[in-house]
């Protein structure tokens, strides 16, 4: 019987086969095989390093399989380029959103398809069919550069859909979204669900996992080790079953406040080129062995204040202190070298070289001091054996300190990055997102890392999307909104949902 209708049909949307793929060094994907049927939502858990991307760039022809065999829609394929992909019927949206910034929504979704529906009438037609179809609520003429994270998400999904796929894949689609829009989001793919597409999609955070997909695929060290139904697990056998062994449990901790500040903001007011205030009135306080946690939608002026703090922009007006000294005429390699830590939001743009060996992003930053100098000349050897000291303390998997840095997989240059700002003993640490990309296990270690440094007096400003992390780790939380902090909560009695709706401006109007 053969039908049109988007119905869930019985044939398999993809399956795939014993695929491999080695890179140098390390065996990437081995025996990998699983089945995804048709009209469902498929999620692939595992740890940093598993292969979850990989296999997703197989999968999406950004990569060719050393061996093994994938089927879509019950049809060998084999894929050299994503058109490749794409003409099969699959999309992927990448974690890293590929939107031109200047281009409108139509720009951008009919950018590379003209050939699709053409550049005018149609194409909007089509945009504006697909947008309220699923409920997106995107204007095709608004211009990309004022939508918000989740906007600018569903942009890429139009993108994908305008494309045809009824396959979409999405690598840690809600890494970057606060908890309405995650399920803003979730609304969105079950939408689409219903509509008779299949949804792959990779998480580390395994309680969405267990609330959006049909069935979890879990990879371990490269290879499947079982598909599972969200009923038959919890997201601590989940885990568990990603690392092959059992989770220590999370341990609570006391303050170790002390009332010694570190940090003295005044007064900090940002304006960007037209003029026009991005960060206003910022007063902020940060004892040593204090985390202040900032919480935040993207794009509210988080930025701003770590990169003012940093000193890689000048406030329009504002005093900064970092223990009894004024630090608000120094450079940025002053107030490094002054004990300023700095875990970057984007680790592509200001954490790392990729296509550096790891010894030297080792250096990367921290250019004027041991172990990366000595008597004035750099220090090969010291770099060198700090880096295999970071990698082991912070289970970086890699082959070791001359793999460059892109070949790392995204949590695991993470943890690079973390480990390497700890490692230089820092007084005052900026941490945006430390953990954005990492599975739960080296979370907890992440996590742990930086409550003993606090223990040890080490101040910390933490900027997260991962709401669970500021509560957990902060010992008071502050709410930026529109470049102004409007609201202070105490970590012990805030929940996820109360710092999300001051996030949102959702309280406002009481
Ligand atoms: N282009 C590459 N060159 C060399 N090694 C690579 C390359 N891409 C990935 N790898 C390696 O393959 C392994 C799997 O990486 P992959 O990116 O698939 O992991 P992942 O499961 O997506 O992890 P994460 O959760 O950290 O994103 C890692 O050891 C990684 O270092
Ligand atoms: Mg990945």
């Amino acid at each position: 019987m053969t039908s049109l209708a988007p119905a869930p049909s019985t044939t398999d949307a993809v399956r795939v086969t014993g695929i491999g793929k080695r890179f140098p060094g390390v065996i990437a994907n081995h025996d990998i095989s699983f089945t995804i049927p048709a009209g469902t939502i498929h999620a692939i858990v595992g740890e940093n390093g598993a292969g979850k991307s990989t296999l997703m760039k197989i999968l999406y022809g950004v990569q060719k399989p050393d061996e093994g065999s994938i089927e879509v829609q019950g049809e060998k394929v084999s894929f050299s380029t994503p058109s490749d992909a794409i003409a099969r019927g699959i999309g992927m949206v990448f974690q890293h959103f590929q939107l031109a910034d200047n281009l409108t929504v139509l720009e951008n979704v009919v950018l590379g398809a003209e050939k699709l529906h053409g550049i005018g009438g149609d194409a909007r037609a089509k945009i504006e069919e697909i947008s309220s179809q699923y409920g997106f609520g995107l204007d095709p003429d608004e211009l990309v550069e004022t939508l918000g994270v989740g906007e600018r998400q569903r942009v890429e999904i139009l993108k994908v859909l305008y494309r045809g796929a009824r396959i979409v894949i999405l690598d840690e689609p809600t890494a970057v979204l606060v908890p309405q829009e995650v399920d803003a989001l979730f609304d969105n793919l079950r939408e689409l669900k219903a509509e008779g597409h299949t949804l792959i999609f990779i998480s580390h955070k395994l309680d969405e996992v267990l609330k959006i997909a049909d069935d979890i695929t879990v990879i371990r060290r490269g290879t499947t080790v079982d598909t599972v139904k969200p009923a038959d697990v919890t997201s601590r056998k989940l885990a568990e079953l990603m690392v092959g062994s059992e989770l220590p449990s999370p341990s609570t901790e006391e303050s170790t406040v002390t009332d010694r500040v570190e940090l003295e903001v005044r007064g900090l007011e940002v304006v960007d080129a037209a003029g026009r205030p991005v960060l206003s009135d910022i007063d902020l306080t940060i004892h040593r062995g204090e985390v202040l946690g900032i919480a935040g939608v993207e794009g509210n002026g988080q930025t701003e204040l770590v990169e003012a703090i940093v000193g890689m922009l000048h406030p329009s007006a504002g005093t900064m202190r970092l223990g009894d000294q004024d630090i608000s005429s120094w450079h940025t390699r002053k107030r490094r070298e002054n004990g300023i830590g700095f875990i970057p939001e984007d680790r592509h743009r200001h954490g790392l070289l990729l296509e550096a060996p790891l010894w030297e992003n080792r250096i990367l930053g921290h250019q004027t001091r041991p172990p990366s100098v000595k008597g004035g000349w750099l220090n090969r050897r010291g770099a060198r054996e700090d880096t295999e000291r970071i990698i082991s303390q912070y289970d970086v998997r890699t082959p070791g300190p001359d793999t460059t840095a892109g070949a790392l997989s995204g949590g695991n240059q993470q943890k690079f990055i973390v480990g390497r700002e700890m490692s230089s003993e820092p007084v005052l640490l900026i941490a945006s997102h430390p953990t954005r990309g990492v599975d739960v296990g080296a979370q907890a270690q992440i996590w742990d890392h930086i409550r003993e440094a606090r223990r040890n007096g080490l101040a910390v400003l933490l900027i997260s999307a991962d709401l669970d992390e500021l509560i957990g780790l902060s010992d008071t939380i502050e709410v930026i909104l529109r470049g102004r902090l409007v609201g202070t909560f105490d970590p012990q009695t805030v929940t996820p949902q109360d710092l999300g709706s001051a996030m949102t401006g959702a309280g406002e109007e009481k």
